[in-house]
């Protein structure tokens, strides 16, 4: 099901939430709703990432992505998934990229709990965990918007 619209992070957020989030050649990425695939490249291309999934329920989005992927030499590096996110096993990433809404953070948070390792990190663009608490929250300006950021480590967010 289609729980939200697609609205693109703009470029500078990306790296920004990827700094925060400490993304490096030894973690495994999944972007719960990828869009154009554009988290997951910038992953992969400018912080090393060995392997990112980018997990879309719309086909035409996918495709965008895996295009842009292949256009900016990273496709053999991302796992393209065209499905609902709450179907995809998350039991390997090390980081989670979000971008939805408060109230499809709040229903994911107990298949988070359930499959990630204790310090798994997950940054949310915008929309916070609610039954969570986030480790550091940020606002970044781009182009005179402004983004909130929540990041969040399972072990210290889910336990206190
Ligand atoms: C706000 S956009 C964020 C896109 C990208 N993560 C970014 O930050 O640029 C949310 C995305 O989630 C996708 N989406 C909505 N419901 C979904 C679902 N149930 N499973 C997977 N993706 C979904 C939408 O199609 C859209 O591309």
């Amino acid at each position: 099901m289609l729980l939200v619209p697609y609205v693109p992070t703009p470029y500078s957020v990306v790296v920004k939430m990827l700094e925060i989030a400490g993304v490096g050649p030894d973690d495994v990425l999944y972007d719960l709703g990828c869009g154009d695939g554009r988290i997951p490249i910038v992953a992969v291309r400018e912080f090393g990432v060995s392997r990112a999934y980018c997990v879309e329920i719309r086909s035409d989005l996918i495709e965008t992505a895996k295009r842009n992927a292949r256009q900016q030499g990273v496709y053999d590096k991302i796992v393209f998934i065209n499905d609902d996110l709450f179907k995809v096993s998350v039991k390997d990433a090390t980081v989670i990229t979000l971008f939805l809404l408060t109230s499809v953070n709040d229903r994911l948070a107990p298949k988070l709990e359930d499959e990630l390792d204790d310090y798994a990190r997950v940054i949310s663009h915008e929309f916070k965990i609610s039954q969570w608490r986030e480790v550091l929250y940020a606002t970044i300006h781009d182009d005179k918007v402004s983004h909130d950021i929540y990041f969040y480590i399972k072990k210290y967010s889910t336990q206190y």
